[in-house]
């Protein structure tokens, strides 16, 4: 979004005007309301209503004694039956086989009322261990994925999961909390005020599990046992990302927006984790969503080896330079017709960053655009030139349900999508077709069987997923139920590529 309720920060650059692209990639001529919409984002009067939207899906989340299931069950016949195989413990799948599930009162959650779970990320330590840490509404959850090292001389199920502690919330319960990786560290956001960001090290897991012999787990002193960095404008941020090359981490979305940080990108210096400090922001695009911070490679060659920021902007995809964390250098900023709450993506190939995938958080829900039908929505960008991103295409899943969260490896996207699950596309054909036509779903999980009879574009069902590990291990959160961790079947179905 485009900041312009400090005119003092519009012109720490020049802004060239957006390009609206239509789905199909033509330029869209004409675009009268374009100045009315721009206020509603940039008030952040879009966001408070994707927020209230979300909470109202949540009110009718009455309160479920789901039952931990953790291990294996394979998926027969399109669907995966987990204790007594009622609707609700019944799970249509194709190509995962389930290895492990615990419910999020299982991993350590104490607010009864209210289990819900939001963000994940995953840690593998130097010999092999895997471990993860689960966003819920009362603080982080910490399970290791049981995996077949040498460590494991109990023979505890491989893929199940072990629950080792948790950090509680820093401020007050939130539904939001945001959870990256960085070198050994979770880096834990939250939209809770005076939550600023818990900075903890994975390894402090290793002291409680040293080997499968201990079953030990601890709940950690949020004030001892992580770094508490403070330095937001009031605590909240909406994501945190990875800025490992140049040993940083970002904070995003970090209310309020007429802070002299725009809520845009804040940049937090991680060369010695143990005194964190900001080093500065870049606030001339205003409120960022999420982003993903790369050092650049691909075939814009004026741009190589510099430090690229991919911003979803809510009503724009906006490219940064980060180089100077000092100053705001926009090097791009498009959107396209339909766009309504541009809410994350991913780049296809972090070595050749050619094509990036976008998801869209409010366009199935508000039946906007190409998803007007409601299924799911992908769109394919374009970025051999950075400075000239062109939106090429587009994907739709063949079921209903609004996209989250999507992280790209080996040519495919793993995407938390909703109510319809983990969803798992080829997008190996995107660099010689960017129309997304030859886009293939090769696998799913569908974590959310309650609307299964009459599927829902609502905000309930998965909030993201982990699908980094060694061990092809996939780790998926859920608002409702707790943790699942899914895997590869080992009998694909014919003629799909199969290195997911
Ligand atoms: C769930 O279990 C708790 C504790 O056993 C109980 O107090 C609560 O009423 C149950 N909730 C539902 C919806 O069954
Ligand atoms: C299944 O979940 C729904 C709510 O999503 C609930 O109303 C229903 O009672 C549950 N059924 C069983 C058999 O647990
Ligand atoms: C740890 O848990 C496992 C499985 O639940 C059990 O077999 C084992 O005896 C436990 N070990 C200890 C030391 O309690
Ligand atoms: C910034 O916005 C908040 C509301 O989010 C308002 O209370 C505050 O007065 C504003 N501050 C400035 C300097 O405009
Ligand atoms: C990126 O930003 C740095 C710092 O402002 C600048 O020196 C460099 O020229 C920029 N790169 C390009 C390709 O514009
Ligand atoms: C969502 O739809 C409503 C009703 O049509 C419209 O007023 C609003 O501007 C739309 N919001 C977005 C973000 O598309
Ligand atoms: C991507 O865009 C560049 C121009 O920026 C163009 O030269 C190239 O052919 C496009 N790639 C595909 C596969 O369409």
């Amino acid at each position: 979004m485009w900041l312009t309720s400090s005119a003092s920060l519009v012109v720490a650059f020049s802004l060239s005007p957006s390009i609206i692209f239509a789905a199909n990639g033509a330029v869209v001529a004409g675009r009268a309301s374009e100045a009315l919409l721009q206020s509603q984002y940039d008030s952040g009067q879009v966001m408070d209503s994707l927020m209230t939207a979300k909470m109202a899906s949540w009110k009718h989340l009455s309160p479920q004694n789901y039952t931990s299931f953790n291990k294996f069950a394979p998926c027969v016949d399109g669907f995966v039956k987990i204790g007594k195989g009622s609707p609700n413990d019944t799970f249509a799948c194709k190509n995962l086989d389930l290895t492990g599930f615990l419910t999020h009162r299982d991993l350590g959650s104490k607010k009864e009322s209210t289990l819900i779970g939001s963000s994940i990320w995953g840690y593998t330590t130097e010999d092999g261990r895997e471990f993860i840490a689960i966003g819920q509404i009362d603080g982080a959850s910490f399970a290791e994925i049981v995996g077949k090292g040498p460590w494991n001389d109990q023979g505890k199920p491989e893929g199940s999961l072990d629950y080792i502690g948790r950090l509680p919330a820093y401020s007050v319960p939130s539904l939001w909390r945001e959870i990256k990786g960085y070198k050994n560290y979770a880096i834990i956001g939250s939209e809770a005020v005076g939550h600023g960001i818990q900075i903890f090290d994975f390894n402090k897991l290793l002291e409680v599990r040293p080997d499968s012999f201990s079953n030990a787990t601890k709940v950690f002193n949020k004030d001892t046992d992580a770094y508490h960095f403070a330095d937001l404008p009031i605590g909240r941020s909406h994501n945190v990302v990875n800025a490992e090359a140049s040993e940083h981490i970002v904070a995003v979305g970090s209310l309020p927006r007429n802070d002299t940080c725009g809520a845009g990108l804040i940049f937090i210096d991680m060369k010695d984790p143990s005194t964190p400090t900001k080093t500065g922001c870049a606030a001339g695009d205003g409120y960022v969503h999420d982003a993903q911070c790369l050092i650049y490679h691909g075939p814009d060659k004026k741009y190589e080896g510099t430090e690229i920021c991919y911003g979803y902007n809510e009503d724009t995809l906006t490219i940064y330079n980060v180089t100077d964390k000092t100053t705001t250098n926009v090097i791009s900023r498009v959107t396209y017709e339909g766009a309504a709450y541009i809410h994350q993506g991913w780049v296809l190939d972090s070595h050749n960053q050619a094509f990036l995938l976008l998801d869209d958080e409010y366009d199935e829900y508000n039946k906007t655009g190409v998803a007007k039908d409601q299924h799911a929505t992908t769109y394919i960008w374009n970025i051999s030139s950075l400075e000239k991103p062109v939106m090429t295409g587009y994907y739709q899943s063949p079921v209903v349900a609004v996209d989250h969260n999507q992280y790209v490896k080996n040519m495919f996207t793993y995407q938390s999508n909703y109510a319809s699950g983990l969803r798992i596309l080829d997008v190996s054909s995107v660099p010689s077709d960017p129309t997304g036509a030859g886009i293939e779903q090769v696998a799913f999980f569908d974590i959310f069987p309650d609307d299964d009879a009459a599927p829902v574009a609502d905000f309930v069902g998965t909030w993201s997923n982990y699908p980094y590990f060694k061990s092809g291990h996939i780790a998926v959160n859920t608002i409702e139920r707790g943790v699942f961790v899914v895997k590869r079947s080992e009998n694909v179905d014919k003629g799909v590529r199969a290195e997911f």
